[in-house]
């Protein structure tokens, strides 16, 4: 575990940190970022590194803990009027996920490349197993327990996007649908906030300018290393919509770094972390090519 909560990287745009993302919550500037667009690792579902830290290893209700948490002292950090939407998938009880699944997506060079613990990463089933009073096989309402949490704390609940996948990741099961959407909850810490809607805006039937419905499909994007990014058409608008040019982004879970090459396309300042070590060292190479590119 890293237990350097100071930049590993840092220029007058950028901040890069590779820590336990609530160890540096006192860290985060008041008042200045004006949006989070994240997503934490599911529950259960997968895990990219062997530290405890990590989200989605712990208990039900330590995750629900731990990402309310997060996400209020954001919202209370936050610049008034600023926006947080978190991508998120929902968890079935007793169905961790095995190690060859994750293989599927993670494999050969590119597998021992990301440096990323082979015994333990994928293996989540033992994190599922058995629960007080939820039964195996039932879902266990994740997005909906953490959204009504931040309601009850007083945040503002704005929306429920349904990011619909046209190709999900195959299941074998046999008595339920396939899950083939992720949610996206959109808060806000003030009724006032900052929303360009031309970013968003589509053409009804009638032609003229809409704002979209709440449904919105766009195929997931495995990379290399990574099987679980966003959307990136999906939050380039939201990025666009809730952000103007040199505002700040926070992204707790940098991942692959889509919202880090979405801020440094569109002129946001960004501040990010992550617990994988290897995830951090790419986000770096990000910044310094995009640097190089803009003096070449
Ligand atoms: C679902 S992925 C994020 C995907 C990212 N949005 C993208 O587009 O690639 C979740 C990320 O959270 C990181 N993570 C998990 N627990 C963390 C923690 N406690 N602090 C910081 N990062 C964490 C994982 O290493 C992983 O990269």
């Amino acid at each position: 575990m890293s237990n350097n909560t100071k930049p590993v990287y840092k220029d007058e745009s950028v901040s890069l940190y590779h820590c336990d993302v609530l160890r540096i919550l006192h860290e985060i500037p008041e008042q200045e970022i004006q949006a989070v667009i994240t997503s934490p690792t599911y529950w259960g579902k997968r895990q990219f590194t062997d530290d405890d830290s990590e989200f989605g290893c712990e208990s039900l209700e330590d995750y629900i803990e731990r990402n309310v948490h997060l996400y209020s002292s954001l919202l209370d950090r936050m610049h008034t009027g600023g926006s947080i939407f978190i991508v998120i998938q929902d968890s079935f009880m007793g169905s961790g996920v095995s190690r060859s699944h994750h293989n599927h997506w993670i494999s050969g060079d590119a597998y021992k490349r990301n440096g990323i613990d082979s015994k333990k990463q994928g293996n989540t089933s033992s994190v599922t197993a058995g629960h007080r009073t939820i039964k195996n096989k039932s879902l266990c309402g994740i997005p909906y327990r953490i959204a009504l949490a931040l309601v009850d704390r007083g945040y503002i609940w704005r929306q429920q996007i349904i990011w619909q996948k046209p190709n999900p990741m195959p299941e074998n099961v046999q008595d339920r649908t396939w899950q083939s959407v992720e949610y996206i909850l959109h808060f806000t810490n003030a009724s006032k906030y900052k929303f360009n809607k031309s970013a968003l805006m589509v053409k009804g039937i009638n032609g003229n300018l809409r704002l979209p419905n709440q449904v919105m499909t766009a195929p997931p994007e495995p990379k290399i290393g990574h099987s679980a990014t966003f959307p990136t058409r999906i939050v380039e608008k939201l990025l666009l919509t809730v952000t103007d040019e040199n505002d700040l982004v926070f992204e707790p879970f940098i991942g692959s770094g889509t919202m880090l090459q979405l801020s440094l396309k569109h002129g946001r300042r960004f501040i990010g972390c992550d617990i994988c070590q290897d995830f951090v060292r790419n986000a770096v190479e990000i910044v310094q090519s995009s640097r190089l590119s803009l003096l070449a």
